[in-house]
């Protein structure tokens, strides 16, 4: 188990990169092995997460070769084979480490297939519910077994191919891993599956699809694919960084110190930017430059500044507390742990509500996040749905741990940063799912 100490910093400075987007990258692997051609994946995230992913299509038969060469957001383009769908029966059980988003939505194109096959994980995703991807695809016809722990149901499954068709469907939680299943489901099924939200959630597999020439409508919070469908590949994905990776620094940033940071090429999907919409009402300014659109998903650099005058000026700095809740959860459901950081410093009482999937992530990131950052000094208040947090509080430095869950490493190393005396924190190698270098790259901006 690796610790790591983190000092508090009085600024931080400089232009960064983040890895790129994780959800991006598992649906560019994915698709790109639905798809008839050759799909190369531009700025890839090569972190543990969409390995896992990488490491499971291998297994079924898709040619996926990575690129000499550090391109966008450091790491080489990674060329994956469609075989039109039509993978091959694996040797061995599949297996998905510490991603939800590879067994979830790999679940739903294993479904569709000639051959049986098995999925499981680490310790983590033995926890994570998978009822809500079992139960729609069986209205499909699929057959999914799994381990039946108190009417849920749990990893590994079994999953026995069959011909599936078309459904119409309500999600009951706004999830786009079991949108995403149902939708690639959907596109080796037999007729129309239309499947509908109860509130967007991120909506990069429709962008995907559509730029790869699927016929996909959306109306409202519905959205309809036609199947059995093909669609040719050839074409190259560029994935910008990833949102939930800059949110770390972005909230660095905002915390009060010295800061004039400018993290580039940042994806800024609107169904990812929950984050910006929490800094700019409680009171922290950013700015947005050179946006552009590219593989159907919207780009920029994000620049915050507090320059030493401002901090000065005590009362031109006051982060002010909020209420997040409804819609705007799905919107920054992974920024929920640096989020609470912010609101550590912001004035007033921070109320976290409609977020019960938080239980149901990496760790349970309601206990997860109030132990960890009340150990530092913080006043957090679990409650069914959220958290409350009540500021602002000097933080001070404690041996405070991360469950295994990469978000709340990297939540309570940013904490770190504005707390008084070092942190220890243990169990940081998580970090590498979804942001390896997260710590190098940390100390080259803490001047
Ligand atoms: C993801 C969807 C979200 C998110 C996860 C990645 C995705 O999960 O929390 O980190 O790539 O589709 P849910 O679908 O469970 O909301």
């Amino acid at each position: 188990m690796q610790s790591i100490i983190v000092k508090p910093t009085s600024s931080l400075i400089g232009t960064m990169t983040v890895p790129g987007d994780k959800s991006l990258s598992h649906r560019a692997l994915l698709i790109g092995a639905l798809a008839d051609g050759v799909v190369t994946i531009t700025g890839f995230l090569h972190g543990e997460d969409p390995q896992a992913t990488l490491n499971c299509l291998r297994e079924l038969g898709v040619g996926i070769t990575i690129e000499q060469g550090y391109g966008e957001n450091g790491g080489g383009a990674v060329v994956v084979n469609g075989v039109g769908g039509k993978l091959r029966k694996p040797p061995k059980p599949l297996y998905v480490g510490n991603s939800g988003t590879t067994i979830r939505i790999l679940s739903g194109i294993l479904a569709a297939q000639a051959f049986d096959s098995e999925i499981y994980g680490d310790a983590s995703i033995a926890h994570r519910p998978m009822r809500r991807i079992v139960e729609p695809l069986t209205l499909m016809g699929a057959k999914i077994e799994g381990k039946e722990v108190d009417g849920q149901l749990y990893p590994p499954l079994k999953i026995f191919g069959r011909k599936l068709k078309g459904i119409n469907y309500k999600l009951p939680v706004a999830s786009a891993q079991v949108k995403s299943a149902l939708l690639l489901a959907g596109l080796l099924a037999e007729g129309n599956t239309v499947i509908e939200e109860p509130a967007p959630s991120r909506d990069h597999t429709e962008r995907m699809l559509l730029a790869l020439g699927v016929k996909l409508h959306r109306e409202g919070n519905k959205i309809q694919v036609e199947g059995p469908q093909r669609f040719a590949g050839d074409i190259e994905i560029f994935v910008p960084g990833d949102i939930s990776s800059a949110a770390f620094f972005m909230v660095a940033a905002a915390l009060g110190l010295e800061a004039d940071l400018q993290i580039k090429n940042v994806g800024l999907n609107p169904t990812r930017t929950g984050i910006l919409e929490v800094l700019h009402r409680m009171g922290a300014p950013y700015e947005i430059i050179n946006e552009e659109l590219l593989s159907e998903e919207p780009r920029g650099d994000v620049k915050i500044q507090n320059p030493k005058s401002k901090i000065q000026n005590s009362n031109a700095q006051k982060l002010k507390a909020i209420e997040i809740g409804g819609a705007l959860v799905p919107r920054l459901i992974d920024e929920i742990p640096i989020i609470a950081v912010l609101a550590t410093q912001a004035q007033g009482r921070t109320v976290i509500r409609d977020a019960h999937e938080l239980r149901v992530k990496e760790s349970d990131r309601i206990a997860t996040v109030c132990a960890e950052l009340n150990k530092m000094g913080a006043q957090l208040t679990a409650t069914a749905d959220g958290m409350v947090i009540d500021g602002p509080t000097k933080l001070h430095g404690a041996n405070v741990k991360s469950f295994g869950d990469h978000r709340l490493a990297m939540a309570l190393s940013i904490a770190a940063l504005c707390a008084e005396g070092e942190t220890q924190i243990d169990d940081v190698e998580c970090v590498e799912t979804s942001f390896p270098g997260f710590f190098e790259v940390l100390k080259s901006v803490c001047k």
